[in-house]
């Protein structure tokens, strides 16, 4: 198994870190268009492996994307994050660029990678990525529900006062802070619905704040989160590798299930070895098929900036 993770900024080198201290690959490539950046930070993470006890070894390249070759999975980090007051929208023209460039010196060398989406604004990435490829579409993922889910169950978690590992909660949509739906009605502790641990007011905060959770953190921090995201891009990337068939909420092709056609957004699906595998259709209520739809357009709208 051989992953790559193109950009090794703050979510491109924590997701490596990630995977290597997992041993999901014999081999991880970490490549960043900087001088130097990827070559230091693999030998910095290659140097916990003795602390920490894990073998695999990263290797870090600089723009050399024959170093990539033979890849399984590749992670696409590369781009520009947002600051304070941005949206994630606002770096599409800059992150087009590099995405579309990115994806198709990674398939030059790596013509039967599965692709994981994380740069932003990601949907339309995504889907930028898959028209521009030409490859199956159950091979490009955009990675944002996984995120926005764990911090739903994050902060539910919190107002609850309880683990959130017993919490479990999706949200799907677009992955912005309008678009995304947090789906509150099906969010249970261990089984059981959370309305019945909370009111529907708290309820409908958690939802505000899981909408808003990337900004916020991007105010406190002065950039865009990493942690989270990393630990977002391993379970996509873990679920695949071990071919464990997990259900994620990603940002996939839809043709004609919830409603949509001709776009990536976020909907439960099951990942492994070949990718997304199915897709799970969950039945929605009028008005959460309804914030589908309105995320739908504003997604597509998105798309139309650059004439997808
Ligand atoms: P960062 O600025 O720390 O890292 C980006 C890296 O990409 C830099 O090291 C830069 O040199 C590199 N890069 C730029 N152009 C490149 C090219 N053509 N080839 C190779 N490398 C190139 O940014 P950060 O915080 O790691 O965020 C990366 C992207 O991920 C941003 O677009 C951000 O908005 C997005 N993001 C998406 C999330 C999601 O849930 N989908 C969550 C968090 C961030």
């Amino acid at each position: 198994m051989k992953i790559t993770v193109v950009g090794a900024g703050a979510v491109g080198a924590t997701t490596a870190d990630n995977i290597i201290r997992r041993e999901l690959a014999e081999e991880v490539v970490l490549l960043d268009i900087k001088e130097g950046v990827s070559e230091g930070k693999a030998l910095d993470m290659y140097q916990t492996a003795a602390l920490l006890g894990f073998n695999t070894k990263p290797v870090g390249s600089t723009n050399d994307y024959e170093k990539t070759k033979g890849s399984d999975v590749v992670v696409i980090t590369s781009g520009l994050p947002r600051k304070p007051g941005m949206t994630r929208e606002e770096l599409i023209g800059i992150n087009a660029g590099i995405v579309k460039g990115v994806t198709e010196n990674i398939l030059k060398y790596s013509p039967k990678a599965i692709i994981i989406v994380v740069s932003n604004p990601m949907d339309t990435m995504t889907y930028l990525a898959l028209k521009e490829s030409g490859i199956p579409k159950k091979r490009l993922i955009g990675m944002g529900g996984a995120l926005d889910s764990a911090r739903f169950k994050t902060y539910l978690a919190l107002e609850m006062d309880v683990s959130p590992l017993d919490i479990h909660g999706m949200v799907i949509g677009g992955h912005g802070d309008t678009t995304m739906i947090p789906l509150t009605r099906l969010a249970t502790y261990n089984g059981i619905p959370v309305s019945r641990f909370i009111s529907p007011e708290k309820l409908e905060k958690v939802a505000a704040d899981t909408m808003v959770g990337g900004a916020t953190l991007t105010k406190l921090i002065g950039t865009s989160a990493w942690y989270a995201p990393g630990a977002a891009t391993l379970l996509l990337v873990e679920s695949i590798v071990r071919n464990q068939k997990r259900i994620v909420p990603c940002s996939v092709s839809l043709n004609g299930e919830y409603g949509q056609k001709d776009i990536c957004m976020g909907v439960p699906v099951v990942l492994g070895r070949s990718g997304w595998e199915k897709i799970i259709n969950i039945r929605l209520s009028d008005q959460e098929k309804a914030a589908f739809e309105k995320s739908a357009e504003a997604v597509r709208s998105m798309n139309a900036a650059l004439n997808l």
